[in-house]
């Protein structure tokens, strides 16, 4: 008898492939962890087959068995794969060969690796995207209940980085919950997209065979079955759509992270984290440094470079299946496990928030933040918009000028630059005044950020 081969193609050959292109093309390394899913796509085509009496029952059933009992090592990492397979695929097959002996060599009817590695991977990408959700909603539960805690915390609103206007520090929360909760929605569509069956493609245009795609994939928990086998085992496109999706979750994510490495310098000082997130300098004994946030920040570029490394393995390729498409895998494990990483350490991020209100309350002394109240106080004496700029601007550039506050301005000066200006003035140039007078929907006004911590309540919990 011939030594089986140990390629799942070895019949045309007869020589060895040649050691460099047998290394240059494996891919067992990266695409190990499909194996639970290839095992279970596995047991769910063998079901089929015996089910359309393609194959015996007995088969049928021996390599579900096997299958089986695979699955279960494989969850326990007692699973071996022989390093030398070629891919998850064939490390699979060959240790079922050894278990289910001549059954084996019946599980490969009807299916090819090219519709049998798509379909791993949209198995892989579902599971994976649920996690991601719960991960997701993780945060937005910690970062609303610190936005809770910060109660009636207010801190300077930015622009350019410059003090703009004060705000509540749960209203800056809150937006992140609104941002997060887009990316939930966008992901949940792209895995409406990714739940398609591609199995019974075969290598691109389906099989002369009578197999049962539907029952596979009630199987298997897809909600449908793909409609045209050429765009099954070709399409990466819900890859790039998960990359693409979590490229968005990471921009929100560094920004969210540089939001809080900011109020966590020196200069501003409205946090602190606990000690055990932080991290130390080797030469300088006092450092304290939010390097979690700051690999959270830079995980985004490697989240969008893999969605640009698949954009450009993609592009221009062919119709039918291409070797390119092995590197798919890369690019999307990167992503998913950097997003998932960072996700992590952001919750723990928000659950180790510490404030620290005098921090804020000195940089809420500087009236300049107050500007826009007191061109709008003129709006409401009938005074138009652009002339009660012009004023507020000509009332500041004097009071600095003058090196003196417009809290001791006397009220004659102020009416120099408007007639407008009453001794209600000196009222508007402090923070809680500010943000009680914003009332506009969607406002840092506390009753609107009360409804709206009560609705994000109502919502995560
Ligand atoms: N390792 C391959 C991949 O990841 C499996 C499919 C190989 N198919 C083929 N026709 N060579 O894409």
């Amino acid at each position: 008898m011939r030594r089986p081969n140990r390629k799942l193609w070895g019949g045309r050959f007869s020589r060895p492939t040649a050691l460099p292109i047998e290394r240059f093309t494996q891919s067992l390394r990266v695409d190990q962890r499909l194996g639970g899913c290839d095992l279970r796509a596995s047991i769910a085509h063998a079901r089929m087959l015996g089910k359309t009496k393609i194959i015996p029952a007995r088969i049928s059933r021996r390599l579900a068995k096997a299958l089986t009992g695979m699955l279960r090592d494989f969850k326990r990492g007692k699973m071996r794969l022989d390093p030398s397979a070629e891919d998850i695929h064939t490390a699979i097959q060959l240790e079922l060969e050894k278990r289910a002996g001549e059954a084996a060599q019946y599980l490969h009817t009807a299916r090819s690796r090219n519709d049998q590695v798509v379909t791993d991977l949209r198995l892989y990408c579902k599971e994976a995207l649920e996690r991601v959700d719960d991960q997701i909603l993780r945060l937005q539960r910690k970062i609303l209940d610190q936005a809770g805690r910060a109660g009636a915390q207010i801190i300077p609103g930015y622009t350019h980085l410059q003090h703009a206007q004060p705000m509540l520090g749960a209203h800056l929360f809150l937006g992140y919950l609104e941002a997060l909760e887009r990316d939930r929605q966008r992901l949940r569509a792209a895995r409406g997209r990714v739940d398609e069956l591609p199995l019974g493609s075969g290598a691109l245009t389906g099989t002369g065979l009578p197999i049962d795609r539907k029952l596979v994939a009630g199987l298997l928990g897809f909600s449908r079955v793909s409609e045209n086998s050429v765009d099954a085992v070709t399409e990466r496109d819900f890859a790039a759509e998960i990359l693409s999706d979590l490229g968005i979750l990471g921009l929100h994510l560094s920004r969210i992270a540089e939001d809080l490495i900011l109020f966590a310098t020196h200069e501003f000082g409205f946090i602190r984290f606990d000690e055990r997130l932080l991290t130390g300098s080797s030469m300088m004994p006092q450092k304290q440094n939010p390097d979690f946030l700051e690999l959270t920040r830079a995980g985004t570029s490697r989240i969008i470079g893999n969605l640009m490394q698949l954009f450009t393995l993609l592009k221009g390729l062919p119709s039918g299946y291409q070797r390119d498409l092995q590197l798919d895998k890369e690019c999307l494990f990167e992503g998913l496990d950097r997003a998932q990483g960072m996700l992590d350490t952001l919750s723990l991020g928000f659950g180790a928030i510490h404030w620290n209100p005098k921090a804020a309350l000195r940089q809420l002394s500087d009236e300049a933040l107050y500007a826009t109240d007191l061109a709008e106080y003129l709006v409401l004496k009938g005074v138009p918009f652009a002339l009660a700029h012009r004023a507020v601007g000509q009332l500041l550039a004097h009071a600095e000028g003058r090196g003196i506050s417009l809290a001791s301005l006397p009220l004659k000066e102020f009416r120099r630059f408007s007639p407008a200006f009453e001794q209600g003035v000196y009222a508007l140039l402090n923070p809680s005044a500010s943000i009680r007078r914003k009332r506009s929907l969607g406002s840092t006004g506390p009753a609107r950020v009360r409804a709206c911590l009560l609705r994000w309540q109502k919502k995560l919990h």
